[in-house]
């Protein structure tokens, strides 16, 4: 949590009810250690997706399937997420939560390290969400500015890792190397002229990346 108990309880307080496949996958990840997006980040990614009028959307780490669901509930009819995931057993349960949903239809995942699947895409993308290893972001970066439209979005999640990256030390959750590895992106963003970067502190900040347009 980055922001303080009363502000964060009163967010809370604003909260809808989740859907009943929305609470079970909540419930699932909180129960099993599952690191799944906090509720308001899934919910920016689709009113995004949704703002841009996205068609495709590219998510690097599925783990559930849970922002992919969000996603793909904010997506038209012929609307497609790809999802990438290494791990077989997320993938597995990602698959049977996504069956439930009409909208499931529209995520189609590919299993196997982000750092070999990426690259051999060859869709450019409306949207492009990373929320993987965190010692893959600045390779997937470079590999997602390559795939984007040109005026595409790109959203990164752990930004601010529970405020780490603000004070520049690591702690038991969080590595030094992905506290680096998060400060060193932050400041190739915010410095590059080609870019425009806006650092949300929501959830676990996020990061909204997209090409500057010319003037
Ligand atoms: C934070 S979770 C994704 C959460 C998901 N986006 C959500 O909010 O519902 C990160 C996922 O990335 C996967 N992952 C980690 N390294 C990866 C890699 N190199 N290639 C593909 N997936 C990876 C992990 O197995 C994990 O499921």
């Amino acid at each position: 949590m980055i922001l303080d108990q009363t502000i964060s309880d009163y967010l809370d307080s604003l909260r809808r009810p989740a859907d009943p496949l929305v609470a079970e996958m909540e419930a699932y990840a909180a129960d099993n250690g599952v690191p799944i997006a906090p509720r308001e980040t899934a919910a920016l990614l689709a009113m995004l997706a949704r703002a841009a009028g996205a068609r495709f959307v590219l998510e690097i780490g599925l783990a559930i399937g849970y922002s992919a669901l969000h996603i793909a509930r904010a997506l038209p009819d012929y609307g497609k997420v790809v999802s990438l995931e290494s791990d077989m057993h997320l993938a597995c349960l990602a698959r049977t939560y996504l069956a439930r949903d009409p909208a499931g239809a529209r995520v189609e995942i590919l299993l196997g390290d982000a750092r070999e699947t990426l690259p051999g895409l060859r869709e450019i993308f409306d949207v492009i969400f990373i929320d993987a290893d965190k010692s893959g972001y600045p390779g997937y970066l470079d590999l997602a500015l390559d795939r984007l439209r040109k005026s595409g979005l790109i959203v990164i999640d752990n930004l601010l890792m529970d405020g780490r990256v603000a004070t520049g030390r690591g702690d038991d959750h969080w590595s030094q190397g992905s506290v680096d590895t998060a400060l060193a992106l932050n400041r190739r963003l915010a410095g590059d002229p080609a870019l425009d970067y806006v650092l949300l502190p929501l959830g676990d900040g996020v990061g909204l990346v997209q090409r500057r347009a010319a003037r």
